[in-house]
C-alpha cells in the first residue's frame, strides 16, 4: 500500500470535543500506510487580506503545514447549521493569497459528529461548498454522519459500537484509496 500524510483538522476548540475523539478513532482504524498530523488553528489570529502582503509567522506555520501533507481530513462539528467559525477562518487563511490557495488539487474527506440525528450533515454540506471553491478533490462516498450516543467513542479513541467501528474503519480505507487515485490520476476501475 502506498503511503501519504494526512493533515486533519478538529473543527472543535472544546476540551471535551466529541469531534476529537471521533478524530482519534480514525488515526487509529486508518490503514497504516496513512500517517496522520492534526493541523491546529486555534492559534491563528482572525484572517483579513491585510495580511496577504506579510503573513505572521503562526499563518505562514499553518499554511506550510497544509501544503506539506498529500490529504486533508476534515472533522467537524455543526454550528448553527454550518461549520464552526475557527475552521472557515483557517480555511480562508490557507487559501489566500490569491493564487496561492493550499487546498488546489488536494485531495480531502469531510467526516462529523453530533449529538443529534443527521449527524452534522448540514455543517458537510457547507465545508464541500467551501471545498469545492478551494479546488479540493473531495471524497462524495462513503458520506459520513455519526450520531454521537454517550460513550460511543471513548477518550482514547476506542470505539464501542462494533458496527460503526466496521464503518469508519471501511470509510478510512476508502479514503486511502481515494487519495490514491487522485494523486496518480486513475479513474476508479482502472
Ligand atoms: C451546537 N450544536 C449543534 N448540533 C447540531 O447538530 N446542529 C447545529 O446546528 C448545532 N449548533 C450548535 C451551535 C453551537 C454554537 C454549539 C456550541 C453547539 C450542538 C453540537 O452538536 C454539540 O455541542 C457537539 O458536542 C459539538 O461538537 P464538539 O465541539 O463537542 O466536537
Amino acid at each position: 500500500m502506498t503511503s501519504y500524510k494526512v493533515g486533519y483538522f478538529v473543527g472543535s476548540l472544546a476540551t471535551k470535543s466529541i469531534n476529537r475523539k471521533l478524530a482519534r478513532a480514525l488515526t487509529k482504524l486508518a490503514p497504516p500506510s496513512l500517517a496522520f498530523m492534526e493541523i491546529s488553528f486555534k492559534d491563528l489570529p482572525l484572517y483579513s487580506y491585510d495580511y496577504d502582503a506579510d503573513y505572521p509567522p503562526v499563518a505562514r506555520a499553518f499554511k506550510d503545514a497544509v501544503g506539506a501533507v498529500d490529504a486533508l481530513l476534515f472533522v467537524t462539528p455543526e454550528y448553527n447549521r454550518s461549520i464552526p467559525g475557527g475552521l472557515k477562518n483557517a480555511i480562508d487563511w490557507a487559501s489566500r493569497p490569491y493564487g496561492t490557495n493550499a487546498f488546489t488539487h488536494k485531495p480531502s474527506a469531510v467526516i462529523g459528529t453530533s449529538p443529534g440525528a443527521i449527524g452534522t450533515a448540514v455543517a458537510q454540506q457547507s465545508l464541500r461548498s467551501v471545498l469545492s471553491f478551494c479546488n479540493s478533490p473531495q471524497m462524495n462516498a462513503p458520506e459520513a454522519y455519526i450520531q454521537f450516543t454517550p460513550g460511543l467513542v471513548t477518550d482514547e479513541g476506542e470505539v464501542t459500537v462494533g458496527s460503526t467501528e466496521e464503518f469508519l474503519r471501511n470509510y478510512m480505507a476508502e479514503f486511502h484509496a481515494f487519495i490514491g487515485r487522485v494523486l496518480s490520476g486513475r479513474p476508479k476501475n482502472s
